[in-house]
């Protein structure tokens, strides 16, 4: 894996979105895969105050989520549709009927699964993913476990991942109990992945992710399987490296 150090947030924020924009340069009707949570803010920021002065355009572009709570859909202002519209899609001009979020409120949700691992195929693959980490090693909502889930699946979430996403919620009980999120299989089938991770409190597991055996337990760990994975962290998320 490639480790890129950050100088700061707003750094990690302009060095993965120039890596976007070189990609939407190659290829107008790129894929992009899209995370969720405070990491990567900082790069959609980036994305909608650059496009224009680049000549890009995000009118082809094509996007899919990793993940969504269970329950939620863009009405709900703490729902991942409502996350993504708000720092990026409400910003640029893409076409909403391109942009993927699992839907959290569906009536079945194995039929869901499926249509979200098809809806991919569609796209053509997903060309750059960008992945956060949790501070248990969770990429996506793939939790610490005896086994890496292959496809999109139902995940129950752990009290950790509820506890730590409780910030986004009026208390620890509102935040849900299970998410639909992509599996490791899905996420590895990206042709580029960049993995961004900020703050002393990933340290750890970022440590783990670069240095140790690949194991389930640091669902992130699996990335060393993948060719072309760019790491692009701070100081302190670098510190027990
Ligand atoms: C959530 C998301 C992950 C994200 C993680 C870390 O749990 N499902 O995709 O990587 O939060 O978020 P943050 O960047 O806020 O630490």
């Amino acid at each position: 894996m490639k480790v890129i150090q950050a100088d700061n947030y707003e750094d990690l924020g302009k060095i993965a979105g120039e890596m976007i924009f070189r990609q939407m340069e190659a290829k107008d009707d790129s894929v992009l895969g899209l995370a969720t949570g405070e990491t990567p803010v900082g790069i959609y920021q980036y994305l909608a105050e650059g496009y224009q002065d680049r000549n890009l355009s995000f009118s082809k572009v094509r996007t899919v989520n990793l993940d969504e709570y269970i329950g939620m859909d863009g009405s709900n202002e703490q729902s991942y549709r409502y996350f993504m519209n708000k720092h990026l899609f409400n910003k640029v001009d893409i076409r909403k009927e391109f942009t993927e979020v699992p839907n959290g409120k569906c009536e079945d949700v194995e039929q869901e699964c499926l249509r979200y691992e098809k809806r991919i195929e569609e796209f053509g693959g997903i060309d750059i993913q960008i992945l956060g980490m949790g501070e248990n090693g969770h990429i996506g909502f793939n939790e610490p476990g005896n086994e890496f889930i292959c496809d999109t699946h139902v995940v129950q979430l752990t009290e950790d991942t509820r506890k730590v996403n409780a910030r986004f919620f009026d208390s620890a009980d509102s935040v849900p109990e299970q998410a639909i999120t992509m599996g490791i299989r899905t996420i590895l089938k990206a042709r580029k992945i960049i993995l961004a991770v900020y703050g002393v409190k990933k340290a750890e597991a970022l440590a783990g992710v670069l240095k140790d055996r690949v194991t389930p337990w640091l669902p992130a760990s699996v990335l060393q399987f993948h060719p072309d994975v760019t790491v692009i962290a701070d100081a302190g998320a670098l510190s027990k490296c």
